[in-house]
């Protein structure tokens, strides 16, 4: 996620800039940069890289920025590769802006900026934003009226700063959908997008207004609304030390991440679907005819990006009838797999450097099959070598353990799925309409009804700490479901666990239920609910302790044989798995932070496997 710190006041901003990036690093970045405004009007340096990478150039010999007022950004790509010309500030004729946010409608303003003469030198969507506010200011001559103007026609997201070379010494922010906050301090005044890039400054803030524009100057700040009349902001204070602010108040990055997945979910969701409420992927091989000629499809991945995989496979398979294979990606290439010159690779990765996932899409590439990754880092070497690439808008994910990238890559498939089923006439034109709408509008829904019993679940957790070995089962979609939920326990809290398909314990594996032996049953699907409760009966009968993860509709229809039951919040079954999801991340977590485990950073892992 982007980072925006603003200073203006008595002092050089260059240090106040970097120190706020600083502070704003947790966020994740792949290019910073800043923008002063001094006697000679703005000046910017930008770099792809670290902080460090961009106070080496603003200390070394050919580079000379000052001023008393500056912006400045970390930068978490989402339109075009992270590099020098696409880092942050952008500049235009009049000013520079930073910008955290996606401006969906950035085709069209370029479109209509290029009719007037302006020319882009980067991919982003904010360079857009800067000529179109430079634009509205040629034309009215006043920064204020110039923003609003601007964002009345910019369509998504976005926190604005932005300084003028004509209204030098003060800074113009604006907001919708993204965070911003403004705040007085001591030495002078600063806009940031999340508190701790002020907090060694001051602990009073204003969480700035949406539909206002704030005018910081070097010792006050104003507000203005619409009609240009000021108004006012209530000012908030924190309690917080740096730490837990980074954190968002959440004791843990994981818990904090999950509690995004509603955003991530709006974000990625929104981002591919067209103005006929449609799948959009801005591909030609999916958008039209193309995709249509995939005769069987191979989800390659590690991990719970794999278990990710599974459920797009149930997805897909129910909505399009189309075959799909899941592969491990560590095997996929030894196991020679048989690949058609009518097959899709996809490819699920949430950092795009896990190293097997790249050798398995190279090893399908040699075959001359058509891949296609799902990503979260823009750039990444499995998004830049795949042949099309739809990335996952989750924001940077700093614990470890994958929470919000797992919810947005199933979103993504669940997309896919639709336009599959779409174009192969499997659903109709207003069915896939109320998917995609059930997709951008319920599952959220869904997902922050599941937050809010976080006691509920932290309560169940809370009589797992003591077990060393548990299990999961489910059937159909739920036993996928199971897979990631078993991994998620594992990886954080040390205790054993497996994922079982309900039906197939009594194989063999039902001789490991004993006496108080754990079992959680995963159950969303109505149709195999009595199926389910069968096999809830017969680990019961030997002894075991179950607790139910279901919905409401089952809860009420059916009679579950288990001690505990915690029900999710969601009227649709065929996306109950996100809101389950969440349910069991939660249930992870508070085993984990319970037993007292360092969450964000369990032993023996690493966040991005770059090794076979
Ligand atoms: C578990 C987890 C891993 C990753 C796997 C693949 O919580 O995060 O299982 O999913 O290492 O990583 P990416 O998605 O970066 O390819």
């Amino acid at each position: 996620m982007c980072g925006i710190i603003g200073y203006t006041g008595m002092e050089d901003s260059v240090p106040y800039l970097l120190g706020g990036l600083r502070a704003l690093e947790y966020r994740g970045y792949d290019s910073a940069g800043i923008a002063a405004c001094g006697k000679d009007g703005i000046t910017t340096v930008k770099t792809r890289g670290r902080i460090d990478a961009l106070e080496e150039k603003i200390n070394s010999s050919s580079c000379k920025i000052e001023g008393h007022c500056g912006i400045g950004h970390t930068r978490w790509a989402t339109h075009g590769a992270p590099s020098d010309v696409n880092s942050h500030p952008h500049r235009a004729e009049n000013l520079a802006l930073v910008h955290n946010g996606i401006i969906e409608n950035y085709h069209e303003i370029e479109e209509t900026l290029r009719a007037e003469g302006y020319d882009f030198v980067s991919d982003t969507d904010t360079e857009r934003a800067a000529k179109l506010i430079d634009h509205c200011f040629k034309k009215l001559g006043d920064p204020i009226k110039a923003i609003f103007e601007a964002t009345e026609i910019i369509r998504g997201s976005y926190a604005l700063g932005v300084i003028f070379d004509a209204h030098p010494g003060k800074i113009f922010a604006i907001r919708k959908d993204s965070p911003l906050i403004v705040a007085k301090g001591k030495d002078g005044c600063f806009i940031a997008s999340d508190i701790p890039a002020i907090l060694a400054h001051t602990k009073d803030y204003y969480q700035l207004s949406e539909g206002v524009v704030a005018l910081i100057e070097s010792d006050k700040v104003s507000f203005f609304d619409k009609n240009i009349n000021p108004t006012e902001q209530k000012l908030l204070h924190v309690d917080f030390d740096v730490e837990k602010a980074q954190k968002g108040g959440f004791p843990h990055f994981m818990i904090k991440e999950i509690n995004e997945e509603p955003e991530a979910i709006r974000k990625t969701v929104s981002s591919r679907i067209s103005e006929r409420s449609l799948p959009f992927f801005g591909v030609d091989m999916l958008d039209g005819e193309g995709i249509s000629k995939f005769k069987n499809i191979h989800i390659v991945a590690c991990g719970t990006a794999m278990h990710a995989g599974l459920i797009g496979k149930n997805i897909i398979e129910r909505l399009a009838r189309v075959p799909v294979n899941v592969d491990i990606a560590s095997e996929f290439r030894y196991r020679d797999p048989i690949l058609g010159k009518d097959d899709l690779v996809i490819l699920l990765s949430q950092s795009g450097e896990t190293a097997d996932t790249l050798a398995a899409l190279r090893h399908a590439k040699s075959k001359g099959v058509y891949t296609l990754s799902i990503v979260n880092v823009i750039g990444s070497s499995v998004a830049r070598e795949s042949d099309s690439v739809l990335y996952t808008l989750a924001g940077p994910e700093i614990s470890v353990a994958s929470t919000k990238a797992y919810s947005v890559q199933c979103a993504l498939l669940y997309l896919f799925a639709i336009r599959l089923a779409y174009s192969l006439g499997k659903i109709s034109e207003d069915e896939a309409k109320a998917l995609c709408n059930s997709l951008l509008h319920d599952v959220p829904v869904y997902i922050e009804d599941t937050l809010k019993l976080s006691d509920e679940i932290k309560s169940a957790a809370s009589e797992y700490l003591d077990f060393e070995h548990l299990f999961f089962i489910g059937r159909g979609i739920d036993s996928a479901l199971c897979t990631e939920a078993s991994l998620k326990l594992k990886e954080i809290s040390y205790i054993h666990s497996e994922a079982y398909a309900a039906g197939e314990l009594k194989h063999g594996t039902i001789s490991l239920i004993s006496e108080g032996t754990p079992v959680i049953a995963i159950m969303t699907s109505s149709s195999l609910a009595e199926k389910m409760i069968s096999g809830i009966r017969e680990v019961k009968s030997r002894g075991a302790k179950v607790l139910a993860i279901t919905t409401k509709e089952i809860a009420e229809n059916y009679t579950i044989p288990s001690e505990e039951i915690i029900t999710v919040g969601c009227t649709d079954e065929l996306f109950a798995p996100f809101a389950v999801t969440t349910c069991f991340q939660m249930f992870a977590y508070f085993v984990s932070a319970l037993r007292g485990n360092d969450v964000d950073k369990p032993r023996n892992l690493a966040k991005s496997v770059t090794v076979e």
